[in-house]
């Protein structure tokens, strides 16, 4: 599936992509770059240490990899984030730039660095050109780079396949080496007219944990290599739980019903979230 690579980009790649298989499960606890303590994350530490075990790569902030993950541990590939610079108090979130470059990335021995584009957004020339920028950046160093298709608050009713085709596209023409955009109907067509690996976001916490599931088997169906998917785990009551059968689908072949199974398995008490803090409608909703 990576062929042509260099020996350094292929090495990186499978710290993120699963060698036995192809298939990624990446866990998203990326979001507090802009959306702050997120529902769910709010002790990043804490909360990956139970799901880390599961997965083949994380994809989170720099500050986040430096503050709460042990510089020992090795098991995964980590896909740092690399565009930011505005919050969710701002009226929309396309206004990015890169907040952190190659050198640095390879200097914490990420395995990968995330670039997000907004195509159609107000920022959309200067999202492309990060995109651009850090390519270029990355080639030096033989470092994967994953292109976000972000939607921000205007296009969030773009999550369908024209528009996803046409983000996907751009990202892969850009020289991204796997695309990350958003699961929709007809979501074949999106995987086929784009020319790198598609992994899927889940986005905010879908109505029941089958959702997740269907939506997990229905991407991986339509060709998708695996997800990179934040919320829709670990807002969960039983983070482990979906993640093993999230997992089950992607790396086990599993059915949607064999991973139900699992989910209902796992869903016991050592598996169960602790709330540390009260959570409205308004913190779940983004
Ligand atoms: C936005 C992102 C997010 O920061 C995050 O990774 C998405 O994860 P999820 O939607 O599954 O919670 O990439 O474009």
């Amino acid at each position: 599936m990576f062929e042509n690579m260099s020996w350094g980009k292929t090495n990186r790649i499978y710290q993120i992509v699963n060698q036995r298989d192809d298939r990624c499960l990446m866990l998203a606890i990326d979001h507090g770059y802009f959306m702050g303590p997120t529902h769910g994350m709010e002790t990043p530490r804490q909360d990956t240490l139970k799901l880390i075990t599961h997965i083949d790569a994380l994809m989170l902030s720099p500050g986040i990899l430096t503050s709460c993950i042990d510089p020992h541990w090795r098991s995964v590939g980590w896909v740092l984030r690399a565009t930011g610079g505005n919050s969710i108090l701002d009226e929309d979130i396309d206004n990015e730039s890169l907040i952190l470059q190659a050198e640095e990335a390879v200097r914490m021995n990420a395995s990968g660095v995330a670039v997000s584009i907004y195509v159609g957004a107000e920022h959309q020339h200067q999202t492309l050109i990060n995109l651009s920028n850090m390519i270029n950046q990355a080639a030096k160093f033989d470092l994967p780079v994953l292109g976000v298709t972000a939607v921000g608050k205007r296009l969030s009713d773009k999550r369908e396949k024209r528009y996803l085709s046409l983000a996907s596209r751009i990202a892969a023409e850009y020289g991204a080496d796997i695309v990350k955009t958003y699961y929709c109907e007809g979501f074949e067509e999106v995987v086929t007219k784009c020319p790198v690996p598609i992994v899927v976001a889940g986005g905010a916490r879908l109505n029941t944990p089958r959702d997740v599931l269907e939506l997990t088997y229905n991407a991986i169906q339509c060709g998708a290599i695996g997800v990179d998917m934040g919320r829709n785990i670990w807002q969960y009551e039983y983070p482990a739980a979906i993640l093993q059968a999230v997992k089950a689908i992607i790396h086990g072949k599993a059915s949607v019903k064999e991973a139900a199974d699992i989910l209902e398995s796992q869903s016991v008490a050592s598996n169960c979230r602790k709330p540390l803090f009260e959570a409205g409608d308004e913190n779940i909703k983004d």
